[in-house]
């Protein structure tokens, strides 16, 4: 039984089970979810429909300004709206997930999400999953996770994942993983990498149930 109000981080690279992993522990916890990369995915969206440039800095900044990105839950789970409208169901192309990887390495969009993030955070009792959870955005959360797989791993899920709404090869996908890994990973601005004090967790050879069972005891050990 947790007695205090924890603010728990999960990062890592995509395809490492971050999402379920995240799900489940705050599931288990009664903590709210949230997942940060559909606010990157989000703004991709956004970009994307309106036309924006997303090379350019100003035109970036006049569409953080005017966006209204935010969550809703509700029966089918976390729902991403943007203003009025539920965009959840299409920000998981593939497009929008390079889209998603090259908008974040841009000043402003980061700035924008930093806030909003901050924002749904200060209530603690939350699992926010992302890629700066523990570095940048909360660096004093309560307890770091960093959930990891090797790259043959994580395309392989992420391949499974897709394959009925998408016809990429194992090996395109396993290729655009690790371009994005590469631009997340090798950006200046709050690149993925696990925070000094984050516990880094190796997903390769164990079940989500057992993944989220050794964070439990490293969050009772805290709580
Ligand atoms: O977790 P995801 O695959 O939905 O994230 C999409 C992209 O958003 C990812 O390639 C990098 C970016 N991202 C980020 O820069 N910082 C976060 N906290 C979450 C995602």
């Amino acid at each position: 039984m947790i007695m205090k109000k924890l603010l728990i981080t999960i990062d890592g690279p995509a395809g490492a089970g971050k999402t379920t992993v995240s799900r489940t522990l705050a599931d288990r916890l009664g903590y709210r979810y949230i997942d940060t990369g559909a606010l990157y995915r989000g703004v991709a969206y956004e970009v994307k429909s309106q036309g924006v440039n997303p090379k350019s800095e100003t035109e970036l900044a006049d569409l953080c300004r005017r966006l209204q990105l935010g969550f809703k839950t509700e029966a089918k789970g976390l729902r991403l709206y943007s203003g009025e409208t539920d965009i959840s169901d299409r920000i998981r192309t593939p497009e929008i997930s390079m889209l998603a990887s090259s908008v974040s390495a841009i000043a402003v969009v980061r700035e924008y999400l930093l806030d909003v993030q901050r924002d749904i955070g200060h209530r603690k009792e939350a699992v926010f999953e992302g890629r700066d959870m523990g570095t940048v955005v909360f660096p004093a959360a309560d307890v770091k996770f960093f959930l990891n797989a090797s790259l043959t791993t994580r395309a392989l899920r992420r391949y499974e994942e897709l394959k009925s709404e998408s016809d990429q090869s194992l090996d395109t996908v396993e290729k655009d993983m690790q371009r994005r890994d590469t631009n997340d990973s090798t950006r200046s601005l709050a690149p993925l990498k696990p925070a000094d004090d984050a516990i880094v967790i190796d997903s390769n050879d164990l079940s989500v149930q057992e993944v989220v069972d050794r964070m439990l005891s490293y969050i009772f050990a805290k709580g």
